[in-house]
């Protein structure tokens, strides 16, 4: 199975554009899923909620995602990106898991980073499990890797793969998502963007380094800190479903909750 990932150097606001140069730069590559980043289109420094709203789309409309779901149809491939959704007068900041039949999985991102709490509602949808191509695929979006238990979560409920669009802006996730995959035994494609915002006085600047690793910790592939790019790896997904680590190890069963 091909896993590969897309890091993007957006311009806020951008839709149209930022949609358009993410779909030349994949268009003649092959991969059974392709990850893209958090916000990956819309930009991530809202200036404010009408702001935020005015660039947010209900999940499964908009052009975005007619994009998105047409990419998906066309590569026969699972797209997972990141967006900003509007729902019942709230927004949240989301991602969509678009599967090659046009249907897809919403995941609205539980744990909001530092001034996003001004703009989005925390998700509602929690952490779950879907299969694809008879592999269980996960997602969580940026800050969620802060929290093991997300991680941890979706490992308990049959992911092998941890699908992760991101916009960091702090350096430790990149090294913390080889714990994550390590101590779940799974595969982790984190996909970041590249570049700078300061619409709010305040300038934020991207850190890139794009991953994709192993379930035993190894760094499969890795993007830069300061270029968009296109990254794959081909794996098996059957490497995260076995959890056994040594002959008398499964580090799921021998966990014991009652002392945690
Ligand atoms: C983040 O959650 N975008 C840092």
């Amino acid at each position: 199975m091909i896993v590969s990932l897309y890091q993007n150097r957006p311009s806020f606001g951008e839709i149209k554009k930022n949609v358009k140069t993410v779909i030349n730069a994949v268009s003649d590559r092959e991969f059974d899923i392709l990850v893209l980043p958090e916000l990956f289109a819309a930009g991530y420094q809202f200036k404010d909620t009408a702001e935020a709203h005015s660039l947010a789309d209900p999940a499964g409309e908009g052009e975005t995602f007619e994009k998105m779901q047409k990419l998906a149809v066309e590569k026969n491939a699972l797209i997972i990106y990141g967006f900003p959704e509007k729902a019942d007068g709230r927004l949240y900041n989301s991602s969509l898991a678009v599967l090659p039949d046009g249907n897809y999985h919403l995941y609205q991102k539980v744990h909001l980073f530092d001034t996003e709490k001004a703009i989005f509602s925390p998700g509602q949808t929690g952490f779950f499990v879907f299969e694809f191509r008879q592999t269980g695929i996960g997602m969580m979006i940026c800050f969620d890797w802060r929290f093991p238990e997300a991680a941890r979560k979706l490992t308990l409920d049959g992911a092998q793969i941890i699908c992760h669009p991101s916009n960091l802006v702090l350096p430790h996730c990149p090294d913390a998502m080889k714990t994550r995959a390590l101590e779940n035994n799974v595969f982790t494609v984190t996909c970041d963007r590249v570049g700078s915002e300061n619409r709010t006085g305040r300038q934020l600047k991207f850190i890139g380094k794009s991953r994709i690793i192993a379930p035993d910790g190894e760094v499969l592939g890795e993007l830069g800190t300061d270029d968009p790019g296109f990254l794959s790896a081909d794996i098996d997904p059957q490497l995260a479903a076995n959890k056994q680590i040594t002959l008398n190890n499964e580090i799921l069963s021998d966990r014991r909750p009652e002392f945690y």
